[in-house]
């Protein structure tokens, strides 16, 4: 038998040949985002790797890094726009940092609830945004959720003045340290990947993110005690380096109109995915004994004016798109 099987290789080498080598894609991309394998945004990043490779024919493949294996959000951010990698997604209190303007979108207590911060994404000053970012270096594709972000701490907090004095991690930006310092507390800027051991050493005593994050990084484990304020809704956009795009688009211009088609699905997936996984992360909460202690109107109207000036020091320009964002 094995004799035969030779015989037929040596024979018919083109055949055997043909059947085992793909055709090679054109471009081999890479995407990273500090999600775990299994969260909303890394799932909708896979998605979105296998409609461009199903809609150019195999021309284009992204391979997906999550777990910040290609680096911090600020790194990578850093990457995406000397065009080291090709795509990512950001929370905006990372890339906020990078185009202030966009601060705007990540006001505190500026949404209503997630109907308001769609309605508001969804229609023109959502698309104004993913606009002025294409001159950045980081070309921004959709919208994901991220929900509302909220306190958590070692210790119990029974409101949001007792978070005064107390050593609160913040994203790697001057600006959501400015909100949380507006509220009293001391912001210490720390990655993403390094909160739970800062919670573990005692380096600080709380963070504050939305229900999955809190629940995916473990920090549930070791901050046990959440204040259901929801002080700030921030969106995700997701990303293309400008770099990426015109090598895209000089190989063929109907590859940017695929991205773009296949990021907005993707970014409607995730959309859905969030919703599920807000509810489970709440359910594992409850289950785990996480104490959810539940903020008052009244309170939460007296911060809004304690941080008024964040809103004072915008611009005239800001003013009027967060006075159209408050109107819709
Ligand atoms: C969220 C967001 C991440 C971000 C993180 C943070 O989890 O999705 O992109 O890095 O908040 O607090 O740093």
């Amino acid at each position: 038998m094995i004799y035969f099987l030779i015989l037929l290789v040596l024979l018919f080498p083109s055949c055997t040949k043909s059947e085992s080598v793909e055709e090679k894609p054109d471009f081999i991309l890479r995407y990273a985002d500090n999600q775990t394998a299994d969260y909303p945004t890394t799932k909708a990043a896979i998605l979105f790797s296998d409609l461009v490779y199903e809609r150019t024919d195999g021309k284009i493949k992204i391979l997906v890094y999550p777990e910040a294996k290609l680096g911090s959000e600020n790194e990578v951010l850093e990457q995406v726009v000397i065009g080291g990698i090709d795509f990512s997604r950001f929370s905006l209190g990372a890339f906020a940092d990078y185009i202030k303007t966009f601060e705007v979108l990540e006001l505190p207590f500026l949404y209503r609830d997630a109907e308001h911060m769609w309605r508001v994404l969804d229609g023109e000053i959502g698309k104004y945004f993913l606009d002025i970012s294409k001159s950045s270096g980081a070309f921004g594709l959709s919208w994901f959720d991220a929900g509302a972000r909220s306190f958590y701490t070692r210790n119990k907090v029974n409101s949001l003045s007792e978070l005064s004095n107390l050593r609160i991690r913040v994203q790697e930006s001057d600006y959501m340290s400015s909100i949380v310092s507006a509220l009293g507390a001391i912001a210490i800027q720390i990655p993403y990947s390094d909160v739970y051991s800062s919670l573990q050493t005692l380096k600080i005593d709380g963070a504050e993110n939305n229900f999955p994050s809190y629940v995916a990084m473990g920090h549930s484990e070791v901050a046990m005690y959440m204040l259901l304020d929801e002080h700030v809704r921030i969106p995700e956009i997701q990303v293309m380096s400008s770099k990426t795009y015109e090598k895209l688009y000089e190989a063929n211009p109907a590859y940017i109109d695929i991205i773009k088609e296949c990021a907005t699905e993707c970014a409607l997936y995730e959309r859905e995915l969030w919703k599920q996984s807000e509810q489970d992360a709440l359910n594992k909460m409850k289950e785990n004994g996480v104490v959810l202690t539940p903020v008052s109107n009244e309170e939460k109207e007296y911060y809004k004016k304690k941080i008024a000036n964040i809103y004072e020091s915008r611009s005239e320009e800001e003013k009027a798109i967060i006075k159209a964002i408050q109107e819709l």
